[in-house]
């Protein structure tokens, strides 16, 4: 993973030595990982500075356990509509619960990880934060709520949490530095320094007369050192459209040879800043905040104050509409400084590096569609499918996803749903089974509009059940006939199978949409436990829950 400076070596000399006596517990709740990784940096950090630091996935503790935590660190995620990462799920319900235990000897700080542009943000963090104190805890330092571009503001909040947790405990001689020089880093490729990947191929998975634009890449990683396993996730950054360049510098009547600051404290003019270093088209109420501070539109401040009118007006809005609707000359120094930095987007990986070394394969759906009068287009959806050029390098580093992975035991069962883009890490899954010479039954639900022109990889799957390494496929076409036919319903229809193959310990995937067929796809699961399982529906959905902590329900959904 990516190292922060926080864990530094200079950091760390800097600053004031705990004792390890202090413990302190880094508690996390992670989805994609990206928690699992701050919390192993705190550690890190923590453990320079002499704390006899511990980090702990909330999937793996009781509520009762924290009753015996004396310093502790939370970072946690929220995902979609104000949910909990899904491990974290049955912790959160005791916590929140009247079962949770008195932690009047607990003393505590808060980093909450989330998505301004979802309505409840970090929602996850603020109700740890607020009922870690409604139960009796201290808390140390404040919480800290981060946006995408989260690597500041935790090293912010983890230097002030260490800092005042040490000066909490009672103070000791500094250790004094041995002073040995750290050595020098190897050039290593990742978070903080993106790989040129070769894009090698691009092809068009969906036949003519098809509305789905999905789209087979496959990048080159030879001489990156770096590596991924079936499961994994690669980090894409890409440029933005020329035309919202365009659209934005017209609408803010601001210059294309600007000189702005880019995130990284160079200058460059306003047009390739734009390019390649912030995000141009995600409008969301920060933003509208921000401008409207400078703006001090009547309007605006209405809105603001209007939750309903506010949403209603973000809807399908980007920010060179808020510039188009409400301008104020503003200039182009200043605009720049209300804006988030480029996101990496995160594509579910598509092939095992067991069958092709040196690549990486991607299953990505072009997103394109109008709104308020506009042709808009998923930033990086579209950087991949139309404007890289075979040949030309796009800039990745890889992302470790510990919760979606291939069973231990290569001879378990797996049963897979994944519908439209959701089979990428299904096809890596059995690229990967196939290499190893697996032995464990492989079962897929896939799903899409029409057979004829939406069968993703349709070839492959067909050799995969003559070569015997398929051992079932079962396909929902929801377009073929008058009624909709989703992979829910296929589940339903096989029923038994699925509980069966449950009950001989086959572990169980969902990838795909998150904001309705992984809901549904989980209700389902809950309906075979019923009506195969002869269980109440209050067992069956604890014997679901109890599938996903005991990691053999995964999802990957988005
Ligand atoms: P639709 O577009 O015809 O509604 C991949 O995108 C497939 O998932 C499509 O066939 C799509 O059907 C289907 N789909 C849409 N909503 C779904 C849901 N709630 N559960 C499962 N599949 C769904």
């Amino acid at each position: 993973g990516a190292q922060s400076s926080a864990s530094g070596p200079s950091a760390a000399a800097a600053a004031p030595a705990a004792p390890s006596s202090i413990p302190l517990t880094i508690l996390y709740g992670t989805e994609s990982g990206n928690c699992e990784e701050l919390a192993a940096q705190a550690k890190k950090a923590a453990a320079a500075k002499g704390f006899a630091a511990k980090t702990l996935d909330m999937g793996d503790i009781k509520a009762a356990d924290l009753a015996k935590v004396k310093n502790l660190l939370v970072i946690v995620s929220t995902w979609g509509d104000g949910e909990p990462p899904d491990r974290a799920v049955i912790f959160y319900e005791q916590i929140m619960g009247d079962q949770a235990p008195k932690l009047d000897q607990t003393h505590f700080s808060v980093l909450a990880l989330g998505d301004t542009s979802y309505e409840k943000f970090c929602q996850i963090g603020k109700d740890f934060d607020a009922r870690l104190e409604a139960l009796g805890a201290k808390r140390f330092h404040p919480r800290t709520d981060c946006d995408l571009d989260y690597e500041g503001p935790f090293k912010k909040w983890l230097d002030g949490a260490l800092q005042n947790l040490g000066s909490l405990a009672a103070p000791v001689a500094p250790v004094v530095s041995n002073g040995s020089a750290p050595s020098a880093p190897a050039i290593e490729y990742g978070k903080k320094n993106h790989f040129p990947s070769e894009l090698k191929e691009r092809v068009l998975l969906n036949g003519r007369g098809s509305i789905k634009e999905t789209i087979h890449l496959e990048l080159s990683l030879a001489g990156s050192g770096l590596t991924y396993d079936a499961g994994d996730a690669l980090a894409v950054v890409p440029s933005n459209c020329p035309e919202d360049i365009t659209a934005v510098i017209e609408a803010g009547r601001f210059k294309a040879d600007d000189i702005v600051p880019a995130p990284d404290g160079s200058d460059g003019p306003l047009n390739e800043v734009l390019a390649q270093y912030y995000d141009i088209t995600g409008l969301t109420k920060n933003i509208v905040k921000k401008y409207n501070e400078l703006a001090k539109s009547d309007v605006l401040t209405a809105m603001l104050g209007d939750k309903e009118k506010l949403q209603s007006y973000l809807w399908g809005r980007q920010v060179c509409d808020l510039l188009t609707d409400y301008p104020i000359g503003l200039p182009a120094k200043e605009f720049v400084n209300l804006l988030r930095k480029m996101p990496p987007r995160l594509y579910s990986i598509a092939s095992s590096m067991k069958a092709h070394p040196d690549e990486v394969h991607l299953t990505v759906a072009a997103v394109r569609y109008d709104a308020h009068g506009r042709a808009r287009k998923g930033v990086a959806s579209t950087y991949l499918a139309d404007r890289v050029a075979i040949g030309e390098t796009i800039p990745v580093y890889t992302h470790h996803n510990k919760n979606f992975k291939l069973p231990a035991n290569s001879d378990t069962p797996i049963i897979m749903i994944g519908p439209g883009t959701g089979i990428a890490p299904f096809r890596s899954f059995i690229e990967d089974r196939a290499a190893d010479g697996a032995k464990g039954k492989n079962w897929l639900f896939f799903g899409d509009q029409r057979f004829s022109y939406d069968f993703l990889y349709q070839l492959e799957w067909q050799d995969y059940l003559k070569d015997g390494l398929l051992t079932k496929l079962n396909t929902a076409f929801s377009r073929d006939q008058p009624q909709k036919i989703y992979v829910q319903q296929r589940m339903i229809e096989e029923g038994k199978g699925i509980y069966d193959w449950l009950q001989d310990g086959a572990h169980f995937y969902v990838c795909g949409d998150a904001s309705r067929m992984a809901h549904d796809v989980n209700e389902a699961l809950i309906t075979i436990y019923q009506t195969h399982g002869g269980q109440s529906r209050e067992d069956a959905e604890a014997t679901v829950k109890q599938l996903q902590k005991d990691k053999r329900y995964q999802r990957d959904v988005y």
